[in-house]
């Protein structure tokens, strides 16, 4: 079995983390860096965490976590913000332009105008584009989760928490903009050896034929 294939079949979601275990800092800035380099549609720059290591702002948000175990024990946890269409829109291409075209205004200009023009009309809502906004979010998460198996690291992806609450929350403290959202988390740690859920289990998926198709 090839590494990455290995990594994939043995790394589990823990429902309960070991509440002693810290990850090193050298570890998570190893796994942010590579989530940072995750590709993106069109290039576009609007995705970012927010870290929350132990402590007592990241207590502060077990009860909007549902207390969720896996969530309260974590060593470290990322939220994912993505920005909302407005802020996609007016000011996100802008900057991605400027970063992409140094010195070249004239191909900066034309970028945003296309895609200003072309995201509202492929996508055709302010919902929808807050969905595409979002959809970016994911393939960060799956660059994260990779990433930290890796490194011997355990993960679990969350969208179990209270997603109005948690954003208004987060705009009260001025962590996020009013024009930004939180979609989705991801806590990090060693799977405790209280998780007696996935010691008696087999990894459930889609069966290989099924899964894919190959055509010549
Ligand atoms: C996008 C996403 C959201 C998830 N949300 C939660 C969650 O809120 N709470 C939780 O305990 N697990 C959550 N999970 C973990 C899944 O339940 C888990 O990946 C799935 O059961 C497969 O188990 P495995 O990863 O151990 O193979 C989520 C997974 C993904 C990919």
């Amino acid at each position: 079995m090839k590494h990455i294939e290995k990594l994939m079949t043995n790394r589990i979601s823990p429902r309960r983390f070991d509440e002693t275990h810290e990850i090193t800092n050298t570890d998570m800035e190893s796994i942010i860096e590579a989530m940072r380099m995750t590709p993106a549609s069109y290039g576009l720059l609007n995705v970012r965490l927010i870290r929350l290591s132990r402590g007592e702002f990241k207590n502060s948000l077990n009860g909007l976590f549902y207390h969720q175990p896996n969530f309260t024990q974590a060593s470290e946890y990322l939220l994912f913000v993505v920005d909302k269409s407005e802020k996609l829109i007016n000011e996100t291409i802008v900057k991605t332009a400027d970063q992409i075209f140094v010195g070249e205004p004239e191909k900066g200009q034309k970028f945003v105008t296309s895609f200003q023009e072309r995201i509202p009309l492929y996508y055709g809502s302010e919902t929808l584009v807050n969905e595409w906004s979002a959809k970016q979010a994911y393939i960060t998460l799956g660059v994260g989760i990779v990433a930290a198996a890796d490194l011997g690291i355990d993960t679990v992806a969350q969208e179990g928490f209270d997603h109005l609450k948690l954003n208004q929350f987060m705009v009260e403290q001025n962590l996020i903009e009013d024009n930004e959202m939180i979609v989705l988390g991801l806590a990090l740690g060693k799977l405790s050896n209280l998780d007696f859920d996935h010691t008696k289990k087999a990894k459930v998926r889609r069966d290989k034929k099924e899964f894919i198709k190959t055509i010549k």
